[in-house]
């Protein structure tokens, strides 16, 4: 390659590389696949090699992504959080091997194997036995202080039971999420109109970076620990010792690993490791071979990214070529388009995979995807199946671009592309296909909770007019229903008795039923909360709403663009007119006003009521929970381990009750 184009080349990838680091570390939304980051890189190392005069200044080979973000306290840690060096390839593990033998002198190396998992990388401090901080990479010196959000990980314990805890250690790992609650939570984002998460990963990335700590507290986060940062008073020998000492203190450890002399015994445990790996809780992504000694680790040391002691050896997502049949348009609650790759149906990774996503029109554009195609498909850590690339040998030769469509293919109506929006918009409300969204979430069991109107019934109305939008269902006749299939006296009668009874359904669900953007249930009870009604909801100014605990900017914009639209007044009023009054105990008059005006910071492990639970009681009586002590905090509510908080409130007199206190006081 000469000079020039190599050049070119270098400034490319830098800034590629830099875009997905930003994708992936701060927005937790990566729009490329690993392996397709990880050969961007491995190029651009490559190149930085063979051209040492461009092998100079900033790179992102020469540091690893920066995950920190406004609104978090920084922390430094005292031994840096590096990365690893990866590969795909069983010969650069020998290559690995060889380098080690040089640089210890030790002919035959003892390895420990462990699993590489494929969480969100935390530091956690403990001094005298006590868990006192968290703390992100973030740029691997500096990381975001995330205490409070992994404080709520209920299965790490806040204390080191068993041996003897040193002075004080930094403990490194992994927070993860299961499969399980991964669907869980996408499931309630689906049907909030919220983007979804592609895999695990990026959502757990996202929720230890949220501010709001009850919407961390609704989600489910794990944790599992394998390294060591900086101690003082440990007595340590192997990483081998390391793992069992974390196994007495009761931390959540890996289910297995494997210590092997020499590289091959390590290839062998990777391969067990990899046929067993699919049991685990959490997602892996390859094995991470490490000298078992310290001395030896220390010896042979590190360079300014990644230790010389150990490497990352990745598995190869399972892929699969199959042909692209065709590509459909689905239309959400809110108007976007999502384009869907409908597949000649291909087994892959234990299931039979006959869609995939193709995320937008951008994304199809760039990979030049056509009906007809072959295209490799991939599923990783991805729960949701992606195209990766189309096989272009193959590419049958009357082939077209994809031509994105102008028009919702639903409703005909020209789709627009808001500003700072990858996604294309139905703009138009009466769309059928935004309808039966619209109308199916106004029902949902988290809305009105309409029974007897699921997704068949909901289509059904739709399709013949009765339903056009949501106060329809309020005019809705017995004679109607009964045109419906499958519906005789007795459905009919049940589901206008259900529809009469959401007529007093509590306020939160109608606010959350409106299907407002950025408003889920957890804001809605908010917004409630304060507001006590729909009219005053309606008029709250944009810093009224930010002044609402829980409510950031974006939350206040999506609620202000959708009343300041005419035609969602109008609606309000019909619904009301229709006889809509929902039940909207303001705060401080659902349970009393025993705590008016009182605030309360809740800190340490309540004995039986969870910190949920204990701000749902103050909040029915009228107190308000913050997250920090201050002068103007009236209580502290202290359980078992609580920290910093529960010093700075004996310093500026707070008063400190305890579970039995509060129970006593809403006595
Ligand atoms: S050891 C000095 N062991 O993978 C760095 N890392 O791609 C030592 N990871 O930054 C890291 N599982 O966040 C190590 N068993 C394991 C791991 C692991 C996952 C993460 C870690 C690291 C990243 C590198």
């Amino acid at each position: 390659m000469e000079f020039e184009e190599a050049r070119r080349r270098v400034g490319e990838l830098r800034q590629t590389i830099e875009q997905h680091d930003r994708l992936y570390f701060q927005e937790s939304n990566p729009e490329i696949p690993d392996r397709e980051y990880d050969g961007l890189k491995a190029e651009l190392v490559r190149l930085e090699a063979a051209f040492p005069e461009l092998d100079q200044g900033d790179s992102p080979t020469r540091r690893v992504g920066d995950d920190r973000l406004p609104g978090f306290a920084t922390y430094r840690h005292r031994v840096p959080m590096q990365s690893l060096d990866n590969t795909y390839s069983e010969e650069e593990l020998h290559a690995f091997h060889q380098r080690l033998i040089r640089a210890s002198g030790d002919e035959n190396p003892i390895y420990v194997v462990e699993p590489k998992i494929d969480g969100v990388a935390v530091s956690l401090t403990f001094e005298e036995g006590r868990f006192i901080r968290a703390v992100t990479r973030g740029n691997g010196v500096q990381g975001d202080d995330v205490t409070e959000n992994v404080r709520g990980i209920r299965s790490l314990p806040k204390a080191l039971s068993g041996a003897t805890p040193p002075a004080m250690i930094e403990i490194r790992g992994e927070i993860y999420m299961t499969t399980e609650e991964f669907q869980r939570i996408n499931g309630l984002r689906e049907e909030a109109g919220q983007a979804v998460y592609a895999n695990p990963r990026n959502l757990t990335s996202g929720t230890i970076k949220l501010l709001d700590r009850r919407e961390v507290a609704q989600r489910h986060l794990e944790i599992v620990l394998y390294g060591l940062g900086h101690s003082e008073g440990l007595k340590l020998e192997t990483q081998e010792g390391y793992h069992e000492i974390l196994r007495e203190w009761n931390l959540p450890t890996v289910e297995k690993i494997w210590t092997v002399e020499g590289i091959d015994e390590a290839w062998a445990a990777i391969q067990e490791l990899d046929a067993m790996r699919e049991g685990f809780a959490y997602a892996t992504d390859g094995a991470v071979i490490k000298l078992n000694s310290l001395a030896l680790q220390q010896e042979v040391g590190a360079t300014a990214k990644s230790p010389r002691w150990a490497i990352a050896y990745k598995f190869a997502a399972e892929r699969a070529e199959t042909v692209l049949r065709a590509i459909s348009i689905q239309v959400g609650r809110t108007g976007v388009l999502t384009p869907v790759a409908e597949l000649e149906p291909v087994h892959l990774a234990g299931t039979t995979v006959s869609r995939a996503t193709l995320h937008n029109a951008g994304e199809i554009a760039r990979k030049d995807v056509r009906v007809g195609d072959a295209v490799l498909v991939e599923k990783a850590g991805e729960i949701i199946p992606a195209v990766i690339e189309v096989n272009l040998a193959k590419r049958p030769s009357d082939s077209k671009p994809f031509e994105f469509p102008a028009n919702c293919p639903i409703c005909a109506t020209p789709t627009v592309q808001l500003e700072g929006e990858v996604a294309r918009r139905c703009p138009n409300l009466d769309c059928p296909a935004q309808v039966r969204r619209r109308v199916g979430h106004f029902a949902s069991k988290q809305s009105l909770d309409i029974d007897g109107l699921g997704e068949a019934v909901v289509d059904q109305l739709v399709s013949r007019d009765l339903v056009k939008r949501l106060s329809d269902l309020y005019r809705l006749k017995r004679e109607d229903l009964l045109e419906l299939e499958k519906f005789g006296e007795k459905s009919a009668d049940n589901l206008l008795r259900a529809i009469e009874i959401s007529k007093t359904a509590e306020l939160w669900r109608v606010i959350h039923g409106l299907g407002i953007q950025q408003v889920g249930a957890t804001t809605a009870r908010d917004l409630a909360r304060v507001f006590g009604s729909l009219d005053e909801l309606a008029d709250a100014t944009p810093e009224g709403l930010v002044a609402v605990e829980g409510i950031g900017e974006k939350s206040a914009e999506g609620i202000r663009a959708y009343f300041d639209l005419e035609a969602n007044r109008a609606l309000i009023d019909e619904l009301m007119a229709l006889g809509l009054k929902p039940e909207s105990p303001k705060g401080d008059e659902a349970g009393g006003s025993l705590f008016e005006g009182k605030t309360f910071v809740l800190t340490g492990t309540l004995p039986s009521l969870t910190r949920d639970e204990a701000r749902v009681k103050i909040e029915a009586a009228g107190g308000r929970v913050t997250s920090s002590v201050s002068r103007k905090t009236d209580f502290v509510l202290a359980g078992s381990d609580a920290g910093s908080k529960l010093t700075k409130a004996r310093k500026l007199g707070v008063e400190v009750v305890d579970e039995d206190r509060l129970m006593e006081m809403l006595a």
